[in-house]
Order: structure tokens, then sequence, then C-alpha cells
């Protein structure tokens, strides 16, 4: 469902007039809410249901762009809609959001943390190209220990089961216990399952992976399933990168 809102505001968010100037065109008789003239002030619409037209043209709001940061739990599909009717990333916004968001890359669907939505291709586009050389951080838990070898194939780029050879990464060890260790990965390609895949290349296994960063913009604290608008610092930053 789209945001309701009072008829001048939506009048207004068409860049039509102001909200003021929008009562008198609705006192002058010149707005129609799905075909019908409106006589009073104060009825609200549904952005994105409803049809305004004013002096007999549909008038549609102007799109705001919107950059949400979100910790993607295990379970949840990068995409707008799941063939398989699996919860989707969307479906954690609420719906509070007025606009058709998608997300900026995907995570899988059993790794968790730092996934960035909007509805700015362009944003989207700078994120994910390859050419724009992103860096995106991980920490990934493996199954039993790491070899000096395998974090040096890994530091230097290693190829992956379909032949693809990964450019260097920064990996840094966090910890070591009970037949798990813990590791930080940063890479700025995006191939499919690629860390998982680059950590089976020199023979682990992760078993949990959550992305913590992109670029500077971190997830820090942001609780599991919850999501938070980007601060202007983090999206021109992203922007420019
Ligand atoms: N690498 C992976 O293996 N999975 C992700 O979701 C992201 C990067």
């Amino acid at each position: 469902m789209g945001e309701i809102v009072r008829l001048q505001k939506y009048i207004a968010m068409c860049g039509v007039a102001s909200r003021r100037n929008a009562e008198t065109l609705i006192d002058e008789g010149k707005v129609c809410v799905n075909g019908q003239k409106v006589s009073e002030q104060g009825i609200k619409v549904e952005i994105g249901a409803d049809t305004v037209t004013v002096d007999g043209k549909t008038v549609k709001p102007i799109s705001k762009q919107y950059y949400i940061m979100l910790n993607k739990p295990v379970g949840y599909v990068s995409t707008v809609k799941d063939q398989f009717e699996r919860p989707t990333v969307i479906d954690l916004l609420g719906g509070e959001i007025p606009a058709r968001l998608f997300p900026v890359g995907r995570l899988d669907y059993d790794t968790e943390g730092l996934l960035l939505l909007t509805n700015d291709g362009d944003f989207a586009y700078k994120i994910t190209h390859p050419k724009h050389k992103v860096d995106k951080t991980y920490i990934a838990v493996l199954k039993g220990g790491i070899s000096i070898k395998g974090l040096a194939q890994l530091r230097r780029g290693v190829r992956l089961d379909d032949g693809f050879v990964t450019s260097p990464a920064e990996i840094e060890m966090l910890n070591t216990d009970a037949g798990h260790t813990t590791v930080k990965i940063t890479i700025h390609e995006g191939k499919n399952r690629q860390v998982r895949r680059m950590f089976e290349a020199v023979g682990s296994k992760v078993v949990e992976l959550q992305r913590v960063a992109i670029g500077r913009t971190e997830l820090g604290n942001l609780p599991l399933g919850r999501w938070r608008y980007l601060t202007s610092h983090e999206i021109s930053f992203l922007k420019n990168m």
C-alpha cells in the first residue's frame, strides 16, 4: 500500500503548486480524484493507487530517492519478489517507504549483514559495477582452521570453480576457537557466492557469513532485521567513490 496523504500535499509533491495554492485549485474545481471532481478540502489520496488530475492533466509525485541500509538476517532473499514465495528483504521494510526500492547487489539466502536498498538506479549501478571497485568487507566463520598457505593464496588471488581468478583480497585473522576460525575479508568483486567459493578454493568451508561494510559505510550496531536511512554523508561518500 502506498502512503496516504492529504490531497493538497499530494499536489504539492507533484510540483504543481504549493499546498496553499493547491487548496485554491481545489476550491476552483480544477482537481479530480479518480475522475470525480473534488469540491471539499481535506480529502486524502493514496500515492500510487489514486489518480489525480489538475485541469484535466494527470499529475504524479516527483519521486524521491531513498537510500537505506538493512541488516539482513539469514532466511531472506535479496530480491523484490521470490518465485518460491520465500520472505524477501523488502518484507523487512514493513511498507514504510512510499517508493519501490530494490536491493543494491545481493546477499545469499544464508548470508546476513549489510544490504543497501534504493530506488536510484545510478547509485546501484555505481556500487555493484566491478569497474568501480567498491570494497565489501565480510566476517566469515570457517569450519576448522585455515593454513598459512591458504591465506597467502587468497591474498594473491585464487581460481574459482568456474575459472574466474579473483583479485587480491585483504584478510585478517580475528579468532580461532573450538573448531572454528573467524576471519575478516575484503574484496571488491561480486561474483555469485564469491566469498564462500574463494574459501572453498583453498580447502576451507564457510559456515557463517556476514557483510559488515561497503566502502566506508559500516553496519555498526544496527540490529538484525532492522533498517535505517543512510546519512547524507554516507550517500555522498558512496556516490563519489
Ligand atoms: N559472498 C558470498 O559467498 N555470499 C554472499 O552473500 C556475498 C558474498
